[in-house]
């Protein structure tokens, strides 16, 4: 079913590949929001948009001004992240932009500017920050629950299968995962740890032997003092990623591991798990540990997303990620590629 009934939320979709089809079909299994149309000029989105019985347009600026969406979501390649979001912002449509918000900070600041002068809400797709697990942990590590921050330490190691590199821009630079990974853990970092002063970076293709990296060493500095490592590489076969662990999406099997660890001066955390890890008595190296699995109430964090996203579009939230958070994790990640092609470090 795709007819609207009153007070639904009418949302677009500009872009109906992996992430968008994922997008609809949560605004389908949501009684808060209907799918409005579908912009994408591929034969594959006529298909499903006519299956589904939802308006299709192959042109997305006819789609914005013949539909007129309440909201509209922004989840086409990254290079047309900006146009479209201009286009949203000329007719005063609220959006949710997928990330990366923008190829380059500069392009960035001028969707942002647009739609701040539109008065249009944007907030940008780093969809983990709904999940209760990052909140708890924000809460427990910027709350002082681990004491003083001390080290956090990251872990995306995944496999990629060969086929994935048949597609050309894939086996290219730009196409690793520090580009397209790395930048979910930055957000994670940033929005559980706070905010990041400096990155150090050394990266290797000597696996694959692609022109682009398949692997890559971080140190991230925060403001705060405390300092992080992330380890990254998709030509690994192992648990230890954000993916394999946290059972957001059916597509990756769960193995019940941990991918992150926060080290503090009263305790440490684990998660996905979130095991805390502390001393009950004395403090000490000869003392024992003992773990504690906090419990919290597990939600899916796109749904989430997508029920703020509505109540964003209904002016009765502001965005949770704004643009100008979202600008400060991509120049984070670009930083990291930049401190790894010239083996610096990099302020920000
Ligand atoms: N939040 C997440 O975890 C997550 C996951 C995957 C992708 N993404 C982001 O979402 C975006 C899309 O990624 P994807 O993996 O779904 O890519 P994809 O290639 O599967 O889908 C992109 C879609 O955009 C369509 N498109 C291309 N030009 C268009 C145009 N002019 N107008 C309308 N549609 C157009 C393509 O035909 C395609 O169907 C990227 O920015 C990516 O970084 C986010």
């Amino acid at each position: 079913m795709n007819s609207s009934s009153e007070g639904q939320v009418r949302i677009a979709v500009v872009g109906a590949g992996v992430i968008g089809i994922t997008h609809i079909n949560i605004i389908q299994q949501e009684p808060d929001c209907v799918v409005a149309a579908i912009a994408d000029p591929t034969p594959a989105a006529a298909s499903l948009a006519a299956e589904r019985g939802i308006p299709y347009f192959a042109d997305y600026v006819e789609m914005l001004d013949a539909v007129k969406p309440d909201g509209a979501i922004i989840a086409t390649p990254n290079a047309l992240h900006v146009p479209v979001g201009l286009a949203c912002a000329e007719r005063g449509i609220p959006m949710l932009v997928e990330k990366p918000i923008a190829e380059s900070v500069e392009s960035s600041l001028t969707l942002i500017e647009a739609a701040e002068r539109a008065g249009v809400a944007l907030l940008v797709g780093h969809y983990r920050r709904h999940n209760p697990i990052t909140q708890k942990a924000r809460e427990l590590v910027q709350g002082g629950g681990i004491g003083k921050l001390t080290t956090a330490t990251g872990l995306y190691l995944i496999q990629k299968p060969d086929s994935y590199f048949d597609i050309a821009w894939r086996r290219a630079a730009g196409g690793g995962p520090v580009l397209i990974n790395l930048i979910h853990a930055i957000d994670d970092l940033r929005f559980i740890c706070g905010e990041i002063a400096t990155v150090q970076a050394v990266s290797s293709n000597a696996v694959r032997g692609f022109a682009v990296e398949d692997t890559a060493a971080v140190i991230v500095g925060f403001q705060n003092g405390a300092l992080a490592t992330l380890t990254l590489s998709d030509a690994v076969a192992s648990p230890w990623s954000w993916e394999i662990t946290a059972s957001e999406n059916p597509f990756f099997p769960r193995q019940p591991e941990n991918s992150y660890y926060f080290g503090g001066t009263e305790g440490s955390l684990a998660l996905p798990k979130l095991e805390f890890w502390s001393y009950k008595g004395e403090k000490g190296w000869g003392a024992p540990l003992s773990c504690e699995k906090i419990g919290i109430q597990h939600a899916d964090p796109l749904v989430r997303q997508m029920q703020h996203f509505c109540r964003v579009v209904r002016g009765e939230e502001k965005p949770f990620i704004t643009g100008a958070d979202a600008t400060r994790t991509l120049a984070v990640t670009l930083a990291v590629k930049q401190a790894a092609e010239k083996g610096c470090s990099v302020k920000l």
